[in-house]
C-alpha cells in the first residue's frame, strides 16, 4: 500500500520541525540572553561593592579608633576626626544600598543601633551567597536547555526515520514495479499494466506507463493486421496471374483466340492491382517521411487525372461502368504527378468497386479564376457511406461495412489525404441519396515551406 499524500506528509512534518527548532532557538535564545545579562550585572556590580564594603570597614574602624582616641584624651580633634568617619561612614552605607538593595536591611539596623563588625561580615556573607545562588540558576538553565535539546535531537531522528520509511514505501517500492513493468514490456508482454494508485506523481508516471503501454500493444497489433492484410490481399492477385500465365502456357489445354483474350487481360488487371497496391504502399511511406513534396513540378493536372482514368478503365470495363471526365483541357498547377495519379487511381478504383454496375462515374474539375483553388470531385452512384462511418474513411486501414464482400487493405483513401495534404489542400466525402462524392480541393498556388516546394499556378 503506497501511503497517499507522501507530499502533504513530507510538506508538514518539514514545517512543524521547521517551526519546532525555530521556536526553541528563540527560546534559547531568549532565556541566555536574560541569564548573560543577570551575570554580566552582577560581575559589573561585584567589584565596586567589595571596594565599598573595604571603605565602610576602613570608615567604621577609624571612626572606632577616633572614638577611643577621644575617650581616653578628651581631646576634641579625635572628636571632630570620629564625627567625620562617622558622616563618610553614613556616605557609604548609602552608596551601598543604592547599588546593592539587599543591604537595605544591615542598613536600617545600622541606623538603629550603630553599625557593627558582625553588619559588615554578614553583607559580605550575603554578597557571596547571592554569587552562589546566580550561578545555580546559571547551572540550572543549561541543564534546562540541555534537556530541550535532547528531546529535539530524538524528536528529530524518529521523524527523519519515519520519512526515511516513508520514502522507501511510497517511492522505492513503486519504482521497482515500475522496473519490473518495463522488463516485462520488454520482453513482449505488451499486454502488462501498472495499477493507478498512490502519490499523485506515481499515478502520473503509472498512467503514462499505462497509456505507452496501450499505444504499443495497438501498434503492434495494427502492424500484425497490416502484415495478415498485405499478404492475404498480395496472394489473390498473385494466385490470378499464376493461374492465367501457367493456362496461357499450357501445351495440353490449347485455349481459344477468345478465351486467350480474357485470360490476358483478367492477368492484366491482376497485374494491374498489385502495381496499385505496391504503389499504394510506397506512397504512403513518401508521405509520411515528407519526400512527396521534392518532386513537385508544374504541369496539367486534367492530363494526370485522365491518365489515372485510362489505368483503371479495364477494370472499370468488366463492371460496365464508363468514367467520364468533364474539366477545362489544361489547368497548369504545381503537384506531384505520380501521388496525384495514384490519389485519382484510388478514388476511381473505389467508385467502381463500390459503384452501382453499368453506372456513370464522373470526374469535374473547376477552376474559377478568382479562387485561389482547383476544385476537383469524384461522384458515383451506388450504397451510400453511414454517416457515422464519414469521419473515419480518410483513416488508416480503416474499412468500412459496405467493403466486408470486396478486397482491400483500407489504405485508399489515407493515400488520398496524405497526397493532398502534402500540396496543402484538403479533401472531404459526401454520401446520400445513392451516390458519393469525394471533393478534393488544391491550392494553385503552393506556399513556400523551406526548399521543397515550387510556386505554382496558372489556369488553363
Ligand atoms: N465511393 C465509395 N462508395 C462507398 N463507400 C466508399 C467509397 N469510397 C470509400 N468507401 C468506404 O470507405 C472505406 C475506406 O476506403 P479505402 O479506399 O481507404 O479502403 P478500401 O477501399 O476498403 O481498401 P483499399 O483502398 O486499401 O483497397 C471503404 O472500406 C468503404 O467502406
Ligand atoms: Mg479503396
Amino acid at each position: 500500500m503506497y501511503p497517499s499524500g507522501l507530499k502533504a506528509n513530507a510538506l508538514l512534518i518539514s514545517v512543524s520541525l521547521i517551526a519546532l527548532t525555530v521556536m526553541l532557538g528563540v527560546r534559547a535564545n531568549t532565556v541566555a540572553r536574560v541569564h548573560i545579562e543577570g551575570s554580566k550585572a552582577l560581575l559589573e556590580r561585584d567589584i565596586p561593592l567589595q571596594q565599598m564594603l573595604f571603605q565602610l570597614d576602613a570608615a567604621f574602624t577609624a571612626k572606632q579608633q577616633a572614638q577611643k582616641k577621644w575617650e581616653i584624651t578628651e581631646d576634641v580633634a579625635y572628636g571632630e576626626l570620629f564625627a567625620k568617619y562617622g558622616v563618610l561612614e553614613a556616605r557609604i552605607i548609602r552608596e551601598v544600598t543604592e547599588v546593592w538593595p539587599g543591604f537595605d536591611i544591615i542598613a536600617k539596623e545600622a541606623a538603629n543601633g550603630g553599625l557593627t563588625e558582625a553588619h559588615i561580615q554578614r553583607a559580605q556573607e550575603m554578597l557571596i551567597s547571592e554569587k552562589a545562588a546566580a550561578l545555580r540558576d546559571a547551572r540550572e538553565v543549561a541543564a534546562g536547555l540541555l534537556r530541550v535539546m535532547t528531546v529535539a535531537l530524538v524528536l528529530s531522528i524518529v521523524i527523519t526515520a519515519w520519512l526515511i520509511l516513508l520514502l522507501y514505501q511510497g517511492l522505492l517500492h513503486p519504482l521497482r514495479r515500475l522496473r519490473d513493468a518495463t522488463a516485462r514490456i520488454r520482453d513482449g508482454e505488451l499486454a502488462c499494466r501498472m495499477k493507478e494508485n498512490g502519490v499523485s506523481e506515481l499515478k502520473e508516471i503509472a498512467q503514462d506507463f499505462n497509456s505507452m503501454a496501450a499505444r504499443l500493444e495497438t501498434l503492434d497489433q495494427a502492424k500484425n493486421d497490416f502484415l495478415a492484410t498485405i499478404s492475404h490481399e498480395i496472394r489473390n492477385p498473385m494466385t490470378a496471374l499464376k493461374e492465367g500465365l501457367s493456362l496461357l502456357a499450357s501445351e495440353e489445354k490449347k485455349l481459344s483466340a477468345e478465351s486467350q483474350k480474357k485470360c490476358l487481360s483478367a492477368c492484366l488487371i491482376a497485374s494491374k492491382r498489385l502495381e496499385f497496391m505496391i504503389n499504394n504502399l510506397l506512397n504512403l511511406s513518401r508521405t509520411e517521411s515528407g519526400i512527396l513534396e521534392r518532386d513537385f513540378s508544374r504541369r496539367n493536372i486534367a492530363a494526370a487525372i485522365q491518365t489515372a482514368i485510362d489505368e483503371i478503365r479495364p477494370i472499370a470495363e468488366r463492371k460496365s461502368i464508363s468514367v467520364r471526365l468533364l474539366a477545362p483541357e489544361l489547368v497548369f498547377m504545381s503537384f506531384h504527378w505520380e501521388g496525384i495519379v495514384q490519389a485519382f487511381v484510388n478514388l476511381l478504383l473505389n467508385a467502381i468497386k463500390y459503384g452501382r454496375e453499368s453506372s456513370i462515374v464522373d470526374v469535374m474539375i473547376t477552376n474559377e479564376v478568382p479562387s485561389p483553388n482547383v476544385e476537383i470531385e469524384v461522384m458515383n452512384a451506388g450504397a451510400d457511406i453511414p454517416h457515422d462511418e464519414l469521419p473515419k474513411i480518410f483513416d488508416r486501414f480503416y474499412r468500412g461495412a459496405n467493403s466486408l464482400k470486396q478486397q482491400g487493405m483500407g489504405v485508399g483513401l489515407h493515400v488520398v489525404k496524405k497526397v493532398v495534404e502534402a500540396h496543402q489542400g484538403a479533401v472531404s466525402a459526401l454520401s446520400g441519396s445513392g451516390h458519393t462524392r469525394i471533393r478534393i480541393s488544391l491550392p494553385k498556388t503552393q506556399r513556400l515551406s523551406g526548399a521543397a516546394s515550387f510556386v505554382g499556378g496558372g489556369h488553363g
